[in-house]
């Protein structure tokens, strides 16, 4: 705990800012989540008050999660990574800063205009065309600042974390730029360039590879170089993870149909991401495997190490969603899991389960590194983060597990006259206590979260004693 000097030779400053972004944006994201989980278990909480309404709120909570939360966590660890993986320092500060900023902005602007029901109603790609622009723009900056010092390296060698970062920087941007094509009809509002069928399909190919490659291969990316660092040995198999990294850019792209079952999408195209999605099974558990197996040898060490707890559950975590995924994709199931509470469920198993927790084991054991330390202010703590997390994810998403499958029962049952067993009505009033579960197992997430700020406000506080030098960067190696 005792070190007395902060490496200058890499931009760590653009890190720390996004990782402090990272948790600031986390608590702001699940208190909004927290906030929307009792809303649906007391619905008439704020009434009146139009831009705390849940339709106003629920796209703060995916937009602030997503893109607040999960896009900083990505750019700090992507922008940290790169330097130490290249041997060579971020190719300019002064874009470094712009990227930061202008995400940052990007953000608030989200966080002003989405209360106000400011929207392109079209889900993760709400916010209106200047705020898509100011994001084209920093993403653009971010890419240049990413390739441009991948191309400056010292080493010959790229490192497989940054493949996955790359792919995701390549392919959010594609998406972006295609799904938000739109004809302004003022400030605040434009309509898009496709409509009926394609514009559902422009949006779901959007929307599922959003979670793909931003929600996914950039968390790879983490889970590529953190695992190793932290279990202190080379990643399981490095040829796996060349097959890893092509089986899923290529399979990725062609599932996103699975989210339009059932719709006027033409069948075939509706098969087509049937099939891709059942074989995307292989690559996520094969690529999961490769994370785990690292810890072969040295399993004890999951004993004593909080931060690879964190990082080895969310793998876990990974696979029940990329179990669940390709199940949920079967026409047959998706009929009684569509529009339920099950798709939520999985949903969390993903971000909560796997996302967050990838993110906050990343983060604590990045976070001492860019201050100059040893480790973070407590250990103990971390443990008792790790414990109200995964508790809390077990609590939300068991609950939507059980409420979704038992909606889809009630709403099919008939009787033998063919009449609807159960009202709507009945089967929300069935819900009620698992709404009560989800909006309990949030609170824990969320306290978790109030426990790591204040670990990392008393990590800061250590650095007091630290004087910076500059120290050469490595030789090539
Ligand atoms: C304290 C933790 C959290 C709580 C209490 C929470 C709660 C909620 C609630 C109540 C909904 C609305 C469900 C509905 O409309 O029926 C929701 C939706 C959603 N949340 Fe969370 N959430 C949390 C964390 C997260 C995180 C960390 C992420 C992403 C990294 C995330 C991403 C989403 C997404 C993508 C949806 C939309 C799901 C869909 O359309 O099926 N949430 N969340
Ligand atoms: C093999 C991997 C996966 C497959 C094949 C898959 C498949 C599916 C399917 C079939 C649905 C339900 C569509 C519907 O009925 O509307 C769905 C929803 C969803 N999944 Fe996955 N999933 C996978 C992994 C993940 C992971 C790892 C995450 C998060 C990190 C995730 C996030 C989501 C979200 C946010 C939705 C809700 C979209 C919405 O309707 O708003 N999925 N997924």
């Amino acid at each position: 705990m005792s070190s007395t000097t902060l490496n200058e030779t890499y931009n760590d400053k653009v890190v720390r800012q996004f990782a402090a972004a990272t948790v600031i944006w986390g608590i702001v994201g699940m208190l909004v989540g927290v906030i929307i989980a009792a809303q649906l278990y007391w619905p008439e909480m704020t009434d009146g008050i139009a831009w705390l309404g849940y339709g106003r709120l629920r796209p703060l909570h995916t937009n602030g999660m997503i893109f607040a939360f999960g896009g900083s966590v990505l750019f700090a660890t992507s922008l940290y990574v790169v330097q130490r993986t290249c041997h060579v320092r971020l190719i300019s500060d002064r874009l470094a800063s712009f990227v930061f900023w202008g995400w940052q902005a990007a953000m608030v602007g989200a966080a002003i205009t989405l209360p106000l029901g400011i929207t392109q109603s079209k889900e993760y790609a709400e916010l209106e065309w200047p705020l898509d622009i100011l994001v084209t723009v920093v993403w653009v900056a971010y890419g240049w600042l990413f390739f441009g010092t991948i191309v400056k390296r010292r080493v010959k060698h790229i490192y497989v974390a940054n493949w996955f970062y790359g792919a995701y920087v390549i392919a959010v941007a594609l998406l972006h730029i295609v799904n938000n094509l739109v004809m302004p009809a003022g400030l605040w509002k434009s309509y898009p360039v496709y409509s009926g069928a394609v514009d559902a399909m422009a949006q779901w190919w959007y929307g599922h590879n959003g979670v793909a490659f931003l929600l996914t291969v950039g968390y790879l990316a983490m889970m590529y170089y953190f695992v190793p660092k932290q279990v202190q040995r080379p990643i399981y198999s490095y040829r796996l993870s060349i097959v890893h990294f092509w089986a899923l850019i290529s399979i990725y792209m062609w599932a996103g149909p699975h989210h339009l079952l059932y719709t006027s999408l033409p069948d075939w195209v509706q098969s087509v991401g049937m099939v891709f999605s059942l074989i995307l099974l292989a690559p996520s558990w094969g690529g999961a495997m490769n994370g785990i197996l690292t810890l072969s040898g040295v399993w004890y060490k999951l004993r004593t190490d909080p931060i690879l707890k964190f990082l080895i559950v969310s793998l876990s975590f990974y696979m029940i969603a990329t179990f669940e995924g390709p199940m949920l994709s079967i026409k047959t199931v998706n009929s009684l899991s569509h529009y339920t509470d099950w798709t939520v469920g999985h949903v969390h198993a993903g971000t909560l389960g796997w996302v967050a927790m990838i993110s906050i084991g990343s983060l604590y054991a990045l976070y001492p590194r860019v201050l100059g330390l040893q480790q973070m202010y407590s250990v103990k703590w971390i443990d008792a983060h790790f414990w109200l997390h995964t508790i809390g994810v077990v609590f939300y998403i068991a609950s939507m597990w059980i409420a979704g499958v038992m909606q889809g029962l009630m709403w099919r049952a008939t009787g033998d006259d063919g009449t609807l067993t159960y009202t709507f009505v009945e089967s929300v009033a069935a819900t009620y206590p698992y709404y009560l579960f989800r909006f309990l197992g949030g609170v824990m997430v969320l306290s978790g979260m109030l426990l790591m700020a204040w670990n990392v406000i008393r990590t800061y506080g250590m650095t007091d004693r630290i004087v910076p030098v500059a120290v050469p960067a490595p030789a090539h190696g």
